[in-house]
């Protein structure tokens, strides 16, 4: 890969900037329009994040975070973790963000030696005041979810520079979400959740789970960067996996928003708040796309799979909309819990599990796992009952003995299913069943939902 820009990619790049400072420009007159400045960012986080990622490859490489690309003919070495520097530009821009959504609100409500204060009537300060950018309060989620996202990328570096192991990284995202939980315990602190129709003779209309409410964010915390992390393995699918989900929270915010909903409804600062932190992870993500989709010219290590996956567990948890967010997942909670048996070695579970690339084909097949020793007879079992079900290939010897078996990931299991592909072909129709799931989860949500809950949010 060439670090220099090319003279179009140049081009194009400053005239992005361009535009995009022009705008930034336009909010400071009239009222400001953060949705405006939140777009303009994205760009420019987009112009950023690109020419970096370029211009860092080689530093990158020096350093010794490089990857092998096992699925091509030629295994050449590539920069690894490219997604750390839009980690690092995405933070940058959601800090310089800040004043955008609040800078009205500063002037209305402090004392500063300028004397700009609007004199508020009593009833107004009493009972709020009618807040039309982003209320104060959103402050507080806003600063929580820079933190957690900070730590989440603090972290993950840590884990490209040392290779973490698996079981300790799990917790990683822990401890990350510890200052947004403790502000959503502050500023909303809703435990309850809405019971199904047909339950609700045995738990009533709300049902309060206390505590376990708290550990269930931190589980999301904890699965949504980790499931983006083994949805992994060909060029491009965890950028494009993360951008697919983005895009489906964005549609799903829009849908709060007016022309659709109209102003003011309950829910329209959560939603507000959701796409000011996604639109400018699409931007730097859309620039690590260019790079890493097939053929690859970086990789995106762990920084960037934690770092989107946390990106969604705040949206979901501070925009409190965490179970929509699910609905968002399932492919890939489909990846974990058909990765489990790999994950707590109930089978031994190789350090790459990756399609195989055939150099004579140049297609993509299942790779496998082969075990030197027995397997324990129930799993031995259970796995030839998955093998009779299509849910994965397994190879016995003479004696009835399972010796070899598909590694237990979604990208295998397509391969088994519809047989060797290549590598941007593989991914295209992950991500095309990724949007079908998607989509078909959103309609649940707000259309068959009823049938068991009484009404929608909307
Ligand atoms: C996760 C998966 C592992 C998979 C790996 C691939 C689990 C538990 N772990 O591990 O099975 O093999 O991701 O990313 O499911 N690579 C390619 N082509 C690609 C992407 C990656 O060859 O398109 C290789 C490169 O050599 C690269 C390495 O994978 O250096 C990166 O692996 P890393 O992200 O460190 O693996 P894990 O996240 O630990
Ligand atoms: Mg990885």
């Amino acid at each position: 890969m060439s670090a220099a820009l090319s003279r179009t990619e140049t081009l194009s790049l400053l005239s992005l900037s361009g535009a995009c400072v022009g705008i930034l420009a336009n909010t400071f007159h009239g009222d400001g329009e953060p949705l405006f400045a939140s777009l303009a960012f994205s760009g420019i986080a987009f112009a950023i994040s690109y020419s970096l990622i370029r211009w860092l490859g080689d530093a990158f490489m020096r350093a010794g975070l490089k990857g092998r690309d096992m699925s091509k003919k030629h295994q050449v070495e590539i920069p690894e973790t490219m997604g750390a520097v839009c980690a690092v530009v995405y933070l940058l821009v959601i800090i310089v963000f800040i004043p955008f959504p609040f800078y009205k609100d500063i002037v209305a409500a402090t004392s500063g030696g300028g004397n700009r204060d609007l004199v508020l009537q009593v009833q107004e300060v009493e009972t709020g005041r009618f807040l039309h950018r982003f209320p104060h309060s959103k402050l507080a989620s806003y600063l929580s979810a820079i933190l957690s996202l900070q730590v989440v990328v603090l972290l993950g570096i840590g884990d490209d520079l040392f290779d973490i192991r698996w079981r300790h990284k799990v917790l990683i995202p822990a401890f990350a979400s510890i200052p947004m939980l403790i502000v959503y315990f502050v500023d909303f602190g809703i435990t309850k959740i809405v019971v199904p129709v047909p339950l609700r003779a045995y738990l009533g209309e709300l049902f309060d789970l206390g505590w376990l409410y708290y550990a269930y964010m931190a589980a999301i915390a904890i699965f949504c960067p980790n499931c983006i992390n083994i949805l992994a393995g060909i060029n491009g699918i965890e950028v494009s996996q993360s951008i697919v989900i983005a895009l489906l929270i964005l549609l799903n915010d829009a849908l709060y928003l007016s022309p659709f909903t109209p102003y003011p409804h309950p829910a329209t600062d959560s939603h507000l708040f959701s796409v000011y932190l996604l639109l400018p992870f699409i931007g730097v993500s859309l620039a690590l796309w260019c790079h890493n989709w097939y053929p690859a010219k970086v990789f995106v290590g762990d920084t960037y799979c934690y770092f989107a996956g946390m990106v969604f567990a705040v949206v979901g948890i501070l925009g409190h909309f965490s179970k929509t967010l699910l609905l968002l997942f399932v492919p890939q909670i489909f990846n974990f819990v058909y990765s489990a048996p790999q994950l707590f070695h109930l089978v031994p579970c190789p350090r790459h599990r990756l399609p195989r690339f055939n150099a004579r084909t140049g297609l993509l097949e299942a790779s496998t796992a082969q075990f030197k020793k027995p397997l324990r007879r129930p799993i031995a079992e259970a796995m030839k009952v998955l093998h009779r079900l299509r849910l994965l290939r397994v190879e016995t010897n003479e004696a009835g003995e399972v010796v070899e078996s598909s590694n237990f990931t979604l990208l295998n299991l397509w391969l088994v299913w519809f047989g060797p592909k290549r590598e941007d072909r593989l991914a295209m129709e992950i991500l095309a069943m990724q949007l079908v799931c998607g989509l078909l989860g959103l309609f649940v949500r707000h259309r068959l939902a009823l049938w068991i809950f009484t009404q929608d949010n909307l």
